[in-house]
């Protein structure tokens, strides 16, 4: 019949259509970015970062580089601590980046964003970034998750001036980043 392939072509067609769908749902791995400065990274971190394995298939904790800020921990130190804090997470790994985020995550192919929220105090920041990054790249999507209640007045900030401050800091962070964070004090 005009304007119909023959039946074995028909059926041709649909099993490489077919064949291309299981093709790129099964090569389209959903990668999540999970972006910080983790100056250190601390439980609340990881407990998000745990959450994030579990929604993509990837995911990349990305660890800031930003020359004007003089972090505790340098970058390398960061990144083995954060390594240290997720070795337990098979589909996640620890990189770094300087620059923009969206240009980042696009070098990555990342889908989303993800960033922790502990309170309602987080929201303003967290909102502005967002809507910063999607005027930036309106491909790339935020996503915030809840950290456990147990660590929502943890930040990086109170860990460092606790520690800073001679108090023990121990059960706020990995015991591996503990040790970073040790290592850091004593060398100041
Ligand atoms: O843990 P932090 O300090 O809240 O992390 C902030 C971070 C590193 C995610 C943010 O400063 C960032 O994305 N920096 C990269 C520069 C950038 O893209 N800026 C535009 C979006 S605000």
């Amino acid at each position: 019949m005009a304007g119909f392939l023959p039946w074995r072509s028909e059926q041709a067609v649909f099993a490489a259509g077919r064949w291309a769908y299981v093709l790129e749902s099964e090569t389209m791995r959903r990668l999540g970015i999970c972006p910080g400065s983790f100056d250190p990274p601390t439980l609340g971190h990881v407990d998000v970062i745990e959450r994030a394995a579990r929604l993509f298939d990837e995911v990349i904790v990305a660890v800031g580089v930003n020359n004007s800020k003089r972090p505790l921990l340098s970058t390398e130190q960061r990144l083995a601590a954060v390594k240290a804090a997720t070795a337990h997470l098979p589909n996640v790994r620890a990189d770094s980046f300087s620059g923009l985020l969206v240009e980042y995550a696009a070098s990555q192919n990342a889908g989303a964003i993800v960033r922790g929220l502990r309170a309602t105090a987080d929201f303003e920041y967290e909102f502005q970034m967002a809507m910063v990054n999607r005027r930036l790249s309106d491909k790339l999507e935020t996503v915030f998750l809840m950290t456990k209640w147990e660590h929502s007045y943890l930040s990086s900030s109170i860990v460092r001036e606790v520690a800073l401050l001679g108090g023990d800091y121990r059960g706020m962070v990995h015991p591996a980043v503990a040790d970073i964070v040790a290592a850091a004090l004593s060398s100041t």
